[in-house]
């Protein structure tokens, strides 16, 4: 798996060792329910999350340039709705530290996530999903561009049905916002 980075951050593989950074933020009751999952109970169980969810292949763990702590998670999973997706696709999901909230962090990182996904794992499609409530994930998911594509419940930890907003992009659609943004500069 490669490290990528962006201007603020470097997104890396997840070791063990960065279990007390894990802990630190999943704890937190903002971080994990709107999202879907229970808030972590216990540094064990932020070490199991790491052997298991976080160990995904193109799962990776986000970090601070300046501090080097983990400060989030963000990566690909299988698309949620696979019969709609055409071609080799994925979903995009994240979670961060709410000290570092409302800098423009997650849609940096989801921006080079975009760039990785098209560019160098030849994905054909990226699918995006947040539950109808979350407004900020929303934001993250406008502001790479992505287009609404519809609105169906979905199971949780804590619900059977969450209306949940589903979204894609196409790598022509990326290509061209790409292209686009070039010759606007
Ligand atoms: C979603 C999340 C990753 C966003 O991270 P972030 O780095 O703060 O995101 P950004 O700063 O790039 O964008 C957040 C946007 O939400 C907006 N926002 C902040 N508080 C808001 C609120 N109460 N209501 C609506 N929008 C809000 C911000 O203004 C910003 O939009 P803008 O750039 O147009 O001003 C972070 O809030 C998080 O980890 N939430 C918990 C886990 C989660 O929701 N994961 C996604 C599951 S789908």
């Amino acid at each position: 798996m490669p490290v990528l980075e962006t201007k603020r951050t470097v997104l890396r593989p997840f070791a063990l060792a960065d279990a007390e950074d894990v802990f630190a933020y999943c704890k937190d009751p903002r971080v994990g329910p709107v999202a879907g999952w229970k808030p972590h109970e216990s540094l064990e169980e932020s070490r199991e999350i790491i052997r298991t969810v976080f160990s995904a292949p193109d799962v990776f763990a986000v970090t601070d340039k300046d501090t080097g702590r983990v400060v989030g998670s963000a990566g690909f999973t299988a698309p949620h709705r696979e019969e709609v997706c055409q071609g080799s696709t994925a979903e995009i999901g994240y979670a961060l530290s709410p000290d570092y909230w409302g800098r423009g962090l997650m849609a940096e990182v989801v921006a080079e996530l975009l760039r990785y996904g098209f560019q160098d794992a030849k994905m054909d499609e990226i699918w995006a999903t947040h539950y109808q409530e979350n407004h900020r994930s929303k934001r993250v998911i406008e502001k790479n561009g992505f287009l609404y594509a519809f609105t169906e419940s979905l199971s949780d930890a804590f619900y059977p049905d969450r209306p949940t907003c589903f979204y894609f992009l196409t790598r022509e659609a990326w290509e061209k916002a790409r292209r686009d943004d070039w010759t606007a500069t």
